[in-house]
């Protein structure tokens, strides 16, 4: 279900109704979050904080998150912030229901147990998606640890425009660019389905729509790229990212550019090389289906077919005047060596290393 929140944040109430304490999982936004911090000092239920965790969480934050809801009591979890607030508060709400503390790492092992914990997530930017989506990434012994389960989709979701309101511009570029790519990867993905299709159409078509609005900080706007975001979030929990997301992580670790600002240098470059080599397709429903789906791409963003949608993806890209990173020949190797192989297999077409290198000339300077 997903609320959306007036100023004086009465969609809340509801939902804290039949709460008798919570555990809120937020990040550092919640300073930021003027309305928001107002009604937390209003309402009867108790909220107990929870911010002892980073960027790319571990599993021993999530450890102690679990030892507070137990210690505290608490029956439900809010969740404020961006991805590793959510993966947090995923990761307390599925592991609250295991038995014992969690000690080396015996959760992420353990047979899932179900739990009926209520749990709402307010994003606090719009891009992951993290809110709508079974995944949730914690890191134990420096390993990323990636948990799957259904369990872990928060029932509620609050929408509130206000929380972008003081995200800083590049943030606010880059992580809109996360979700256009997460739309457009799930549409071409080779596992998306006709539910997903519809999610990333809508997606793409309101990332559009309230673009110019959400980087002006309009109330309608930052609305429109909230839904948008979410409904991204909902197309990559059906069919997971592709070639682009598999391809940009590296980007960030060895240039420090944002995660959304990587994806959209790649996807920039992929869905044109993918109009002129539709006949290297691995989606079993074929080469015609694949093009019928690049020019459906190109037509939620408002274009008559593919290939303006490729351009308009680029002209978005140039417009937001995001840099391009400029490469080393070592570099280069290592980026082919970092793909993720398990994303890759989502994508439709083929790539293999010689082709992922050219395609990281095109990417780069
Ligand atoms: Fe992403």
């Amino acid at each position: 279900m997903i609320i959306t929140a007036a100023d004086d944040y009465r969609a809340l109430d509801g939902w804290l109704s039949d709460k008798k304490k919570v555990l809120l999982v937020c990040d550092e936004s919640l300073r930021f979050l003027t309305a928001f911090n107002q009604k937390l000092s209003t309402v009867a239920t108790p909220m107990i904080r929870f911010s002892d965790f980073q960027p790319n969480p571990l599993y021993a934050s999530v450890v102690k998150g679990v030892a507070l809801f137990r210690k505290e009591c608490c029956d439900s979890i809010i969740a404020v912030g961006g991805g590793s607030a959510m993966d947090v508060a995923k990761c307390i709400k599925l592991y609250s229901a295991q038995p014992g503390d969690g000690e080396d790492g015996a959760w992420l092992k353990a047979k899932e147990i179900d739990n009926a914990i209520p749990f709402l997530a307010m994003p606090t930017t719009a891009g992951t998606g993290s809110e709508a989506t079974k995944y949730a990434v914690v890191y134990y012994n420096d390993i990323k640890q990636s948990v799957t389960s259904e369990r872990i989709i928060p029932e509620t979701v609050l929408l509130d425009p206000n929380a972008l309101k003081t995200l800083p511009l590049y943030q606010k570029k880059a992580t809109m660019c996360d979700a256009l790519c997460h739309a457009i990867e799930s549409f071409w993905s080779v596992n998306s389905t006709e539910e997903s299709r519809r999610y990333s159409h809508d997606a793409i078509a309101g990332v559009f729509c309230h673009m110019d609005g959400y980087l002006n900080n309009t109330d309608e706007g930052n609305s429109g790229m909230l839904l948008a975001a979410h409904a991204a979030g909902k197309a990559i929990n059906i069919t997971q990212t592709t070639a682009g997301h598999a391809m940009c992580y590296k980007l960030t670790s060895l240039f420090g550019v944002a995660h959304g600002h990587a994806a959209i240098l790649c996807d920039r470059v992929l869905f044109p090389w993918m109009l002129e080599h539709t006949s290297r397709c691995i989606d079993t429903r074929g080469e015609t289906f694949l093009k019928a789906t690049l020019d459906a791409i190109g037509r939620a963003m408002g274009c008559s077919n593919a290939a303006e949608g490729a351009q308009k993806l680029n002209s978005v890209f140039q417009g937001l005047g995001l840099a391009i990173p400029t490469a080393t020949e070592s570099q280069y190797e290592e980026l082919v060596a970092g793909v993720n192989p398990v994303r890759l297999k989502n994508h439709p077409i083929q790539l293999d290393a010689d082709t992922i290198r050219t395609l990281y000339h095109f990417i780069l300077r």
